[in-house]
């Protein structure tokens, strides 16, 4: 196993963005809830312990506290935030209620480097957020950084190897914050940074081959990036052991099949069964407008399918899925904390039990970019890795209202345009999504001299972190207008384009 610095959550909403800074460090991580008792982390290897910031004051009746003990295993710990008055509560200093919020950037001033600041400079940018404040140092700390609003920004307990400090490192704003990180990780805790992708990617294959032994796995793949880096690491450990099952419900992409057909079957010789199931798929489709009944007839056949064709593939014992780690850390839950909203994400609920198959999900311990780091060393294809989002009811969303077989026709021919501008643009890889949207909306345009009483293509081009808010793309005109000439003049069933201009909120990324 690789060595692990232990993040205790008390419910910060940068508590992942901490645990992917330590991985970027080359040093494994792992998010604990914040009342973890200090057995469970010694019993686990832990080399290294950080406490997050948290909304709550250390004062409130139901401040998350830890495990006191975390503090008498002879572990480096660095306080964050919340993390650091923590610290002055609980080891015997003095925290003052704060009157108002320290919020934004300011000036950490470097007393003594130690070896947390070490090589770096005397005065460094630094993003605060935090209302209570350390005002007595606990015994055994001393101040090692000043900041305009606090003599004791920064604090250090060399013999316990114990560190506190007011800002953020994790956030960008926070200059330098990476390297101040990797002090702790590297000079204080001495951590081998031995978190690797290649490593990963060694230790996990043997570790599938053990767990699975001569059973076989199945897998549902989508094409999307998850479920294919799952798909290329299974089969690297265990060959045709895998059998890898694809979905047509009628509602992908123009050529996306064949692309799937012949990276997996071709290329990488993995055991895929296409199953075609878009004709069952667009009749109970048929008539059908409301976009709420819509996805729960695109999922409820989606999964009949799904299970009638492991079925059919035989008999197995384990069902594979690309469930990533933001999938399976469970939040704490405490207000103001907008990770506590993540979902629980299955991908395909229940259907496991039902089947009596063991789970085996071999991402579960990575973050997306390690994903597509790991992917990319397995050989896959950037188109693949860096492959856009793609909802799972496909392009059903994408039709508005009725969706017919014409419709994703039009609609399939204007999205591969779009798709080739932005490729050849290499504006692509630049944006969050980018796709075409059909409108039944019948408007008047002329082809020569002909009336051409035809139906709408709206562009949706968004840049986004993380889907949860999004902007829309002020894309080149020019590319705008090659996209808009090509689709009104290569599609039959288009009299014109338009495009959605539209931010997240209040509007959503896709139409339904
Ligand atoms: P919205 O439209 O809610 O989309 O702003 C946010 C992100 O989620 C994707 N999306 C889905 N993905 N199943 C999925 O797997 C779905 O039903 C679904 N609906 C939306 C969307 O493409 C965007 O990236």
């Amino acid at each position: 196993m690789a060595q692990t610095i232990a993040v205790l959550d008390f419910g910060s909403q940068y508590t992942q963005i901490i645990a992917r800074r330590i991985r970027e460090c080359s040093v494994f991580s792992k998010i604990y809830h914040y009342s973890t008792p200090a057995e469970t982390l010694k019993a686990e290897g832990v080399v290294g312990i950080v406490l997050s910031g948290g909304p709550s004051s250390v004062f409130s009746k139901k401040a998350p506290m830890p495990d006191p003990k975390v503090f008498e295993l002879g572990i480096p710990v660095l306080g964050i935030c919340y993390g650091i008055q923590l610290m002055g509560h609980l080891l015997g200093g003095e925290v003052a209620k704060g009157e108002r919020r320290e919020y934004g950037n300011g000036t950490l001033t470097i007393q003594k480097p130690g070896r947390l600041f070490a090589k770096l400079p005397k005065k460094l940018k630094v993003w605060n957020s935090h209302g209570d404040k350390v005002i007595a140092l606990p015994p055994g700390f001393e101040a090692i950084g000043t900041t305009e609003n606090s003599p004791f920004a920064a604090i250090e307990d060399r013999k316990r190897r114990f560190f506190g400090i007011q800002f953020h490192p994790e956030v960008f704003h926070s200059e330098r914050g990476i390297d101040v990180i990797k002090n702790f990780l590297v000079g204080v805790c001495e951590a081998s940074q031995d978190w690797t992708t290649e490593d990963f990617i060694e230790k996990s294959t043997e570790e599938i081959r053990r767990v699975v032994g001569k059973s076989r796995v199945l897998l549902g793949l989508s094409g999307g990036v998850d479920s294919s880096v799952a798909a290329a690491l299974i089969h690297k450990a265990i060959g045709r052991q895998l059998t890898c099952v694809f979905v047509d419900n009628g509602l992908l992409r123009k050529g996306e099949r064949e692309a799937v057909v012949s990276l997996y079957e071709r290329n990488f010789k993995i055991d895929l069964r296409v199953v075609d199931a878009s004709q069952l798929f667009l009749r109970r489709l048929k008539g059908v407008s409301e976009p709420e009944q819509k996805r729960k007839i695109i999922g409820n056949t989606f999964v009949e399918v799904f299970e009638k064709s492991l079925r059919q593939v035989g008999a197995a014992e384990f069902l594979a899925q690309g469930t990533l780690y933001p999938d399976v850390i469970e939040s704490v839950a405490i207000g103001g904390n907008p990770a506590a909203l993540i979902k629980s994400h299955h991908n395909v609920g229940g259907l496991p039990a039902k089947m009596k198959l063991k789970l085996l999900e071999p991402l579960r311990e990575l973050f997306k970019d390690e994903v597509r780091a790991v992917g990319s060393a397995l050989g896959l294809p950037r188109e693949v890795v860096w492959r856009q989002p793609f909802p799972g009811p496909g392009l059903g969303v994408r039709v508005v209202g009725e969706i017919t077989k014409d419709r994703l026709e039009v609609l399939r021919s204007a999205d591969a345009i779009v798709q080739e501008e932005m490729m050849s643009t290499g504006w692509y890889w630049k944006v969050w999504q980018s796709f075409a949207v059909f409108l039944p909306v019948k408007s008047v345009g002329v082809i020569g001299d002909e009336r051409n009483y035809a139906d709408v293509i709206a562009l949706r081009i968004v840049e986004s972190k993380d889907a949860m808010t999004a902007d829309w793309t002020k894309l080149p005109y020019e590319i705008v207008q090659t996209i808009s000439s090509r689709i009104t003049n290569e599609v039959r069933g288009v009299s014109r384009v338009v495009m959605d201009v539209s931010s997240k909120p209040p509007a959503t990324i896709e139409w339904e």
